[in-house]
């Protein structure tokens, strides 16, 4: 539910995840301001905004009135100026340290007391950000968003050393207020959690191609059939628990030592990025996607989210 003492959102960068993370914050009734750099972009945001949205009311759970709602929370701006009071700044801009950094100096420059400058950054590190950061260097913290961040409802944060207190406990009763699940990490890892468990999974999938015991669309198959359901529902530890700790001791030991534990990407993938198999955008990767129904694919990714959308939209 909307918080009422946060008036201003502002999000620096009018990309996929800045205009998907403006989706989730109108829809919860929050006055939110995108930066664009030109107008081009924020045309182009603009545009992406409405679609997003347009495949929510396809599903039936937003309606036209509501749409309209939220688009009213909605503001551009390419002044930082406009954006001084904002209490929450999150910060979606290209993934490089010195482009961050840039953008930090303006939120200095302009914005009078936020409460946190959140980076939504994929993989860099909460310690090297704030190194572009001066009198609100105690208020910057990460949130990892899954794309897109409206829909797959995960995020997990990661403070920096120079976070104060209460920094991150304000930013998780945002995003906890966005129906958002948050995970506060401990301390920063390469990988944050879900991208570690993902690869480490990814890394034995293609060792089981590689190794000829089963193709990728096996491999698929008996992933998507056997275990990964379960996930939604209950947790890894929870399974662990309930088949057996004895089990699973016993398995680990005859098993790990037959995983792979490669320390770089694995030889196919390594093979597919040297010819520019890239997958979907080249056409080509593990599989063929020249003849695929791209808009079912797309249908597919979307489909397990769709359970968790229960949002207290504004009417009005
Ligand atoms: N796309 C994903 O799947 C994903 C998932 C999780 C996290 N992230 C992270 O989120 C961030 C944004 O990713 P994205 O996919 O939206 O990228 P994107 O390339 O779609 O968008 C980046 C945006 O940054 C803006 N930008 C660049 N320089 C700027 C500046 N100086 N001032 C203001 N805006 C500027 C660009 O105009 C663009 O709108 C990155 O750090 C990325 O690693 C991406």
């Amino acid at each position: 539910m909307k918080l009422e003492h946060i008036h201003n959102i502002a999000i620096i960068g009018t990309g996929m995840i800045g205009t998907s993370m403006a989706v989730l914050f109108t829809g919860h009734g929050y006055r939110t301001t995108l930066f664009a750099v030109n107008d081009e972009l924020q045309v182009k945001s603009e545009q992406q905004y409405e679609t997003f949205f347009k495949a929510l009311m396809d599903q039936g759970l937003v309606t036209e009135a509501q749409y309209e709602a939220c688009r009213g929370c909605l503001h551009y701006t390419q002044d930082y100026s406009t954006i001084a009071d904002a209490d929450y700044v999150f910060e979606c801009a290209f993934e490089n340290i010195p482009v961050k950094h840039g953008i930090y100096a303006e939120i200095e420059k302009y914005i009078t007391d936020p409460k946190a400058i959140i980076s939504t950054t994929s993989a860099l590190s909460a310690d090297d950000l704030v190194e572009g950061l001066d009198k609100f260097a105690d208020r910057m913290i990460v949130a990892h968003p899954f794309f897109p961040p409206h829909l797959v409802p995960y995020f997990e944060v990661v403070k920096s050393v120079k976070t104060k207190d209460g920094v991150t406990e304000g930013a998780v009763e945002l995003l906890e207020s966005a129906d958002r699940a948050v995970v506060v990490l401990k301390k920063n890892a390469p990988g944050f959690i879900a991208n570690r468990l993902q690869h480490a999974l990814f890394r034995e999938a293609i060792n089981i191609v590689e190794r000829g015991i089963a193709d990728p669309r096996d491999v698929d198959k008996a992933a998507m059939y056997s275990f990964m359901p379960r996930y939604t529902k209950i947790g890894i530890f929870e399974h662990i628990d309930n088949s057996g700790v004895d089990l699973n001791y016993d398995i680990e030991n005859y098993l790990f030592k037959d995983l792979s534990d490669a320390k770089e990407a694995m030889p196919s993938i390594r093979e597919h990025y040297e010819k520019k198999e890239f997958g979907v955008k080249s056409g080509k990767g593990y599989y063929d996607w020249s003849k695929v129904d791209m808009a079912d694919f797309a249908k597919r990714i979307s489909e397990p989210y769709w359970s968790f959308f229960n949002w207290e939209m504004p009417e009005k």
